[in-house]
């Protein structure tokens, strides 16, 4: 598959296509690694044979059928206090593109969502998971590799996973090459809000689009299930919930959504 990038300023213009690697975002630190990397650089893999997820997790992709990418962006306009803005800057591209072609659908019942911090869901089905790996220099980012796996024309998942495709949603295949287009299109225009500091914004948009948002839940710490409704997000990235017994702070990996 020929892949080309044409409506970006800057992302993708270099872009690395390989049939299959252990996972892009391994092979992006390597580069940075090796060289001084062209910001925007572009790693796309039709095939990861150790895709890595959040907490140590596996991400599973069927080659070919998907979109498992990273982006090297240069981030020292940015403070690493700052860091969880980009995560919301990435969550807001790709749930973007997801969000367009459910709206292109009749589908009323279909809905884009972020689920914090940074997954992409359709309904209560995860469709887009994102690992941002950043270096730090100082007090500020230096590079952050952007990695993101985007389940396209995928159509069977192991159940446990509560995985979804674009095209078990919309139940039409999709151009992986156009999809690519459109979604670095999208993290770009947001990647460019960030790069102006244009935070609360950008928190806004997050908050806006928010799985579970305001809406009465169950969650868990540590077995223990408790009820509350997210209220908010602080400025490092913690969600804020409101419990019966008042306003609690929780920290990624400490929660979990039941
Ligand atoms: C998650 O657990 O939700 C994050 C998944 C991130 C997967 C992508 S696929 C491209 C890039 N390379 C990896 O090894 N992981 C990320």
């Amino acid at each position: 598959m020929e892949i080309n990038v044409n409506n970006t300023f800057f992302t993708g213009k270099f872009l690395l296509h390989l049939p299959s690697v252990d996972s892009t975002n391994n092979y992006a630190k390597s580069h940075i690694a090796k060289s001084s990397p062209i910001d925007g650089t572009v790693i796309l893999a039709d095939e990861q044979v150790a895709g890595r997820g959040q907490n140590g997790t596996v991400w599973l992709s069927e080659a070919k059928k998907n979109l498992t990418f990273s982006i090297i962006y240069q981030t020292s306009f940015l403070q690493a206090t700052d860091q969880f803005y980009l995560s919301i800057a990435v969550s807001l591209g790709v749930w973007e593109i997801v969000n367009i072609h459910i709206l292109k659908t009749n589908k009323t019942k279909l809905t884009a969502k972020i689920k914090w911090p940074n997954d992409i869901y359709i309904n209560d089905n995860k469709i887009a998971g994102i690992l941002i790996e950043n270096t730090i220099v100082g007090m500020n980012l230096k590079y952050s590799i952007i990695g993101i796996g985007f389940n396209v024309n995928q159509d069977v998942f192991p159940k446990e996973l509560n995985a979804t495709s674009l095209k078990l949603e919309i139940q039409k295949g999709f151009d992986r090459n156009i999809l690519l287009n459109e979604a670095l299109t999208a993290i770009e225009k947001y990647f460019l809000l960030l790069k102006e500091l244009k935070f609360d914004r950008l928190k806004n948009e997050y908050i806006e689009n928010l799985y579970r948002y305001n809406i009465l839940s169950r969650f868990k710490i540590e077995d223990q299930p408790f009820e509350g409704k997210i209220i908010d997000i602080d400025a490092t990235g913690n969600l804020i919930i409101e419990t019966q017994t008042g306003k609690e702070k929780f920290r990624f990996k400490e929660i979990s959504y039941l």
